[in-house]
């Protein structure tokens, strides 16, 4: 049966990838609601532009009125809230608009949703579910050893996961308090195609490509879990179709690797699929730069709960979905350079 999914923050990395699934692979409807802020392209939707089952809304999800005649408009089964501000440096410069987006906004959601979720009939109103995607960040960082669980006390660093963790408490306390249908994730680094070009792995593949030094923070010592992003969606789709109301998931790509060793592994496939005899080596261009303010050391995650509760596990090993992402970036540097020419009119 089609039903309606309403998915915030699909113009940006993540919310883009699950759109293209979510149309590719079933027949639901889909309703885009982002407010195209700098980090929003809809290049990567265009293909569903003319598509009765896609529809765009630009707007602000701390816009109350905007999201309950949206809710009211499109009726969806499946709420599945991505929009926020996601970049941590950025949070580090500016954090007003991290608050004003991830946690009014997210307010602004669940109350639309409960609103409009407390008039449904009851057969409906049993099936209705908003996920809220979060970031394993909320959880602060390890040391060399151990992994983040769902048991893992909050102990956020950043603006950027302070105000992620702040959602991830509203989301929870309205399933507690009004029974709302919510559930929450939270993730490790996502990488792929159509990342915006200011991230790690995009900003290394980019320089090296146009022979620009490759800056790595610190000693490039710190650890990230690569999740590949189309293994995130699939894991997306699994724990809204059958996850459990109230509970969280975290997930993971078992893809523990240093800063340092992420920049090699893109600079030697680099060497192969794009060699460049001027510079020989891509691993010449890596250049150290000061470490960020309060930089986590170690994300690491065990996802057990996921991959027996509900069987997911990804597809992608990191070696796989690093070689699928630098191929599309090196066939998609018109994109990159487009993207990164707004970046500096938005600076401007
Ligand atoms: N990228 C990762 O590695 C990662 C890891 C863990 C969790 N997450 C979470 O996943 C979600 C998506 O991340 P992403 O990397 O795709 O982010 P992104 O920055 O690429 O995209 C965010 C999107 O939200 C939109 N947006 C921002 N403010 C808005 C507002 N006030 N109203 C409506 N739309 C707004 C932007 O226009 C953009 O399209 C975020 O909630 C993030 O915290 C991301």
């Amino acid at each position: 049966m089609s039903q309606t999914v309403l998915v915030t923050g699909g113009a940006g990395f993540i919310g883009s990838a699950l759109i293209r699934h979510l149309m590719n692979n079933t027949n639901n409807h889909v309703v885009n609601v982002d407010k195209l802020t700098y980090a929003g392209d809809t290049e990567g939707l265009e293909v569903f532009a003319n598509n009765p089952r896609y529809h765009f809304e630009r707007a602000d999800i701390a816009d109350m009125a905007e999201m309950s005649r949206i809710f009211s408009e499109y009726r969806p089964l499946h709420v599945m809230h991505l929009a926020a501000e996601s970049h941590v440096d950025r949070s580090i410069s500016g954090p007003g608009v991290f608050v004003h987006t991830n946690i009014v906004g997210t307010y602004t959601m669940l109350e639309a949703a409960r609103a409009y979720w407390q008039d449904l009939p009851a057969n409906i109103k049993d099936q209705f579910r908003f996920l809220h995607i979060s970031t394993d960040e909320v959880y602060g960082h390890l040391g060399l050893e151990g992994y983040f669980s769902e048991e893992t006390p909050y102990k956020p660093s950043s603006p950027y996961s302070a105000s992620k963790a702040s959602s991830d408490h509203l989301v929870r306390a309205w399933q507690r308090t009004f029974a709302l249908p919510t559930l929450v994730t939270n993730c490790s680094n996502n990488y792929g195609p159509w990342q915006f070009p200011e991230k790690l792995i995009p900003v290394v593949i980019n320089n090296a490509l146009q022979a620009r030094p490759i800056p790595i923070y610190g000693e490039g010592s710190n650890v990230r879990d690569w999740l590949y992003v189309d293994d995130h969606v699939r894991a997306l789709c699994t724990v809204i179709n059958t996850g459990r109301v109230g509970e969280t998931y975290i997930i993971g790509g078992k893809g523990e690797r240093t800063n340092l060793q992420v920049a090699y592994a893109i600079c030697d496939a680099l060497t192969e699929l794009a060699p460049n005899p001027k510079i020989g080596n891509y691993r010449n261009l890596i250049t150290f730069v000061k470490d960020r303010a309060g930089h986590d050391f170690r994300y690491a995650i065990d996802a057990s709960k996921i991959e027996t509760e509900l069987k997911w596990k990804p597809q992608e090993t990191f070696e796989t979905g690093l070689k699928s992402t630098v191929k599309w970036y090196i066939e998609n540097q018109e994109w990159c350079g487009r993207l990164v020419q707004k970046l500096k009119d938005h600076k401007a």
